[in-house]
């Protein structure tokens, strides 16, 4: 019950039917709109002229102080706001951020404690906080009806008409919410961001995601790089219209969605990290921990350094989604499909001084071709970080063990995309998974969806018939299904009964109904 797919089995309409779905895919009209590199959606060029690259200075989000701690936790306040932000020379751009920036404040827990997030908005529309990565109960995590807003937002023009959700009227605008993380998890890089039902895409887009770091003694036994030689960077790609504003295909009178043309996904020109065009950061001659996540809304991302540094090797993955591997993974590139995270260790002293090293997009052409450059100085920095051979043990579940095998289609439908033939319909439930059992889960698809499960992380068992790729290893929360592909993962799920979220993390698919809820039962 456990084999991987076959290739037979994963490929085309055959195989979808020979698992008794009853569905067929229709791969050759939507193939035909993948872009050159392969990508996942259309470009969006910019009105303006591109910024230089490499002249920003890579700006580091600061870290929220809680506003007060207990014994028992520690509680923070946030408020979403529109503001103006200086992201290109000699613009203004509105964004709506956390706390009016982007990306927002980081959050920093320490594993075991809980932290208690209060949301407020006073955004033009309400908006719905969810934890990536985050092991967090239901009535916590977000759910695209669960909403934050002020009064004026309680009839939400537009969120009836949302295609495939009979039901969104069940939505609930509260003036705040606390939203309690009991942080149960292991350290991991997690990042916060808006859920709200079919808007996802462009209120993501505007700017509300931020980090939410996990620290544990694990972790910090290592002795890994930290304070300026630890960098978070949150890899997004935007345009931007003649005026400076971000220029997103949304529909009229501000309907959900997204225009036709962009249904496979919204694709940018300009390449920001921290919310600065390919900036640029001065790095010492020793060990850098980069926190690599991929926040865009449709594009996949191939990362290398160029130049590589002599015996190749330069990305030393440490952990990905969900923590620390058992081992550090050495890498010429990365891919991140959209909500990945990988951890990696660059150790810069192996480039001579004064050496520009670029962060280059493999899947990029031109300008997407180029992400940020590092500017290695002269000082040596030696901050006496060693690697070590061993991170961390990483359980592993055993897909011998599991009690029952399901099959998630993704596909696009007559209008919408679909998660085994269905478009997301709020309080629906296709799986019941029972909590603390092991169950082997099958993504299959004939286009790009980065899938990703709420509350528990899983692992992956293999793709296309073969083994994990390079860039499955380890706890995952987001995996990139290829075309033609199919991905089978095992998962438990062990924390928290109720209903929880499967989707396509491809913002401009997910607001287009991919989407799904499962319910974890006792
Ligand atoms: Cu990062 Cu349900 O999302
Ligand atoms: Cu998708």
């Amino acid at each position: 019950m456990s084999r991987p797919l076959t290739r037979r089995q994963l490929l085309g309409a055959g195989g979808v039917a020979a698992l008794g779905l009853g569905v067929s895919i229709g791969v050759p009209p939507l193939m035909n709109r993948l872009l050159p590199g392969g990508e996942p959606g259309k470009l969006l060029r910019s009105a303006l002229p591109l910024p230089a690259r490499y002249a920003a200075e890579l700006p580091v989000p600061a870290v929220l102080k809680p506003v007060r701690s207990d014994a028992g936790a520690d509680y923070y306040e946030i408020t979403a706001r529109r503001a103006t932000a200086r992201l290109l020379p000699g613009h203004d751009t509105e964004v709506w951020g956390y706390q009016g920036t982007f990306p927002g404040p980081t959050l920093e827990s320490r594993s075991g404690r809980r932290t208690v997030v209060t949301h407020r908005s006073e955004l033009p529309r309400p908006t719905a906080v969810h934890l990536h990565g985050g092991h967090t109960p239901h009535d916590s995590d977000g759910h695209p009806l669960d909403l934050v807003g002020s009064a004026a937002h309680h009839d939400m023009p537009g969120m009836g008409d949302m295609p495939g959700t009979a039901g969104a009227e069940g939505a609930t605008v509260l003036p705040q919410r606390d939203y309690t993380y009991p942080m149960a998890q292991r350290a991991a890089t997690l990042w916060y961001h808006d859920h709200t039902m079919g808007f996802t895409g462009p209120q993501v887009y505007r700017g509300l995601a931020g980090f939410h770091l996990v620290r544990d003694e694990e972790e910090a036994a290592l002795g890994l790089p930290q304070g300026p030689h630890e960098l978070p960077l949150m890899i997004a790609d935007r345009s931007f219209a003649a005026d400076g504003s971000f220029a997103y295909p949304g529909l009229p009178g501000g309907a959900p969605g997204v225009q036709d043309a962009y249904m496979n996904g919204v694709l940018g020109d300009v390449m920001l990290v921290n919310g600065a065009p390919w900036p640029l950061a001065r790095v010492e001659r020793t060990w850098y921990r980069l926190r690599l996540l991929n926040a865009s809304n449709a594009r996949r991302l191939r990362l290398a350094l160029d130049p590589q540094p002599g015996g190749g090797g330069a990305l030393v993955q440490i952990g990905s989604d969900g923590g620390l591997l058992e081992r550090p993974l050495r890498h010429d590139a990365v891919d991140l499909a959209p909500a990945e995270r990988c951890d990696v260790l660059v150790d810069f002293s192996r480039y001579p001084a004064g050496t520009r090293v670029r962060l280059r997009n493999r899947l990029g052409d031109g300008p997407t071709g180029e992400v940020m450059a590092f500017e290695v100085g002269s000082a040596a920095g030696d901050n006496g970080f060693r690697l070590p051979e061993r991170l961390s043990s990483v359980e592993r579940l055993d897909p011998a063990k599991a009690v029952n095998t399901r099959t998630f289609v993704f596909q696009k439908g007559k209008q919408h995309w679909t998660v085994n033939g269905q478009e997301y319909r709020p309080g629906r439930s296709i799986a019941a998974p029972r909590l603390g059992r092991i169950e082997v889960w099958r993504f299959v698809t004939d286009f790009h969806h980065p899938v990703h499960l709420h509350l528990d992380p899983f692992q992956v068992l293999g793709r296309a018939g073969g083994g994990p790729g390079a860039n499955d290893a380890g706890w995952k929360d987001t995996v990139d299904v290829l075309p033609a592909q199919g991905v089978e993962v095992a998962v438990r799920f062990n924390d928290y009964a109720g209903r929880f979220l499967l989707h396509c993390h491809n913002l401009e698919h997910e607001d287009m109904a991919m989407m799904a809820e499962f319910t974890t039962t006792e």
